[in-house]
């Protein structure tokens, strides 16, 4: 979609960190935006952000895990704003953890909020861009969607997945005016779930897998838009090699991962998740 103005875009996940961001991206290219997200008060926060740069916005609360509140987005955002032209799949949610510490209802959980709710919502806007010949999907994934990080195996497994679905429906739709992409963010700074780890003293990410900030993941997520890019890594230059050789050569991966001090540094989220020093 080359034109942004006057698009109709969702936004998930877009009451702080870096979906509000994009939800302002967006905004200020002339597109209108539903952001969504559980909490009112921050939705209301953005919305009115937005709608001061010029365009229709809406704030839609919804816990995309539950249907019947993510079918309320869907329409809403359709009868409130217009057909929708642009779907974010940005809302998720990370969990530094031992694999064995998790239950089955926390593992549950994260793959319906970052996998199972990205699918549902492009099955409901799909047909309707296919339809009218116009529309893009961007699902954020991660630097942890290309390259398996220890301590985060559920939501490595999403990210990953988030990148196939992506790859599929390109595959399925080439030569539609439908584009699809996905976009994946080293550690970001200053806003977002990473930052609350630095905020309560996590040290900075190592150099292997990179980071990036807010700003950088919302205008890679319209440069996916406008310019039907397939995927985007939004990170410091060494992470591209890096997931090439996660692909290459699996094996060498976890050696490395514990030579650079990632591992370290992600038992160290699980330790600072496991006494609550983060939510
Ligand atoms: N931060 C990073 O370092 C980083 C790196 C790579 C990729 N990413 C990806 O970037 C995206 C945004 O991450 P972030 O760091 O901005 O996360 P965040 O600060 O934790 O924000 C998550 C957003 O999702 C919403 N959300 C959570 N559960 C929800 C639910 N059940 N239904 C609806 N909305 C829900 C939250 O709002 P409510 O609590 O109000 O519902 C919030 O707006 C994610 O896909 C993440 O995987 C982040």
């Amino acid at each position: 979609m080359k034109d942004l103005r006057n698009a109709n875009a969702i936004v998930t996940g877009a009451s702080r960190g870096i979906g509000a961001h994009i939800a302002r991206a967006l905004a200020s290219s002339g597109v209108n935006v539903a952001v969504a997200a559980r909490s009112p008060r921050q939705l209301e926060a953005v919305r009115a952000e937005l709608a001061a740069l010029g365009v229709k916005a809406i704030a839609i609360r919804a816990d995309i895990t539950v249907p019947a509140e993510r079918q309320d987005l869907a329409e809403r955002a359709a009868a409130e704003l217009g057909p929708v032209d642009i779907l974010v799949n940005n809302a998720a949610a990370e969990r530094f953890s031992r694999y064995t510490d998790l239950d089955a209802t926390q593992i549950e959980a994260m793959v319906c909020l970052n996998l199972t709710a990205p699918l549902l919502l492009i099955q409901a806007v799909l047909p309707g861009m296919l339809d009218r010949g116009k529309g893009h999907i961007v699902n954020l994934s991660s630097a942890s969607g290309t390259v398996a990080t220890p301590f985060n195996a559920v939501y490595s497994a999403t990210k990953f997945a988030l990148v196939g679905v992506t790859h599929s429906l390109r595959a399925e739709h080439l030569g539609s005016p439908v584009g699809f992409s996905v976009v994946c963010p080293g550690f970001v700074s200053e806003d977002g779930m990473y930052a609350r780890y630095q905020a309560q003293g996590l040290r900075r990410a190592p150099l292997l897998v990179g980071t990036t900030t807010p700003r950088k993941v919302a205008s890679a997520v319209l440069r996916a838009i406008r310019e039907d890019r397939a995927q985007i890594m939004v990170n410091s230059p060494p992470a591209r090699p890096t997931a090439v050789l996660q692909a290459a050569a699996p094996q060498v991966m976890p050696r490395l991962l514990k030579q650079v001090g990632l591992t370290s540094m992600v038992a160290r989220a699980a330790e600072m998740r496991r006494t609550s020093a983060v939510q």
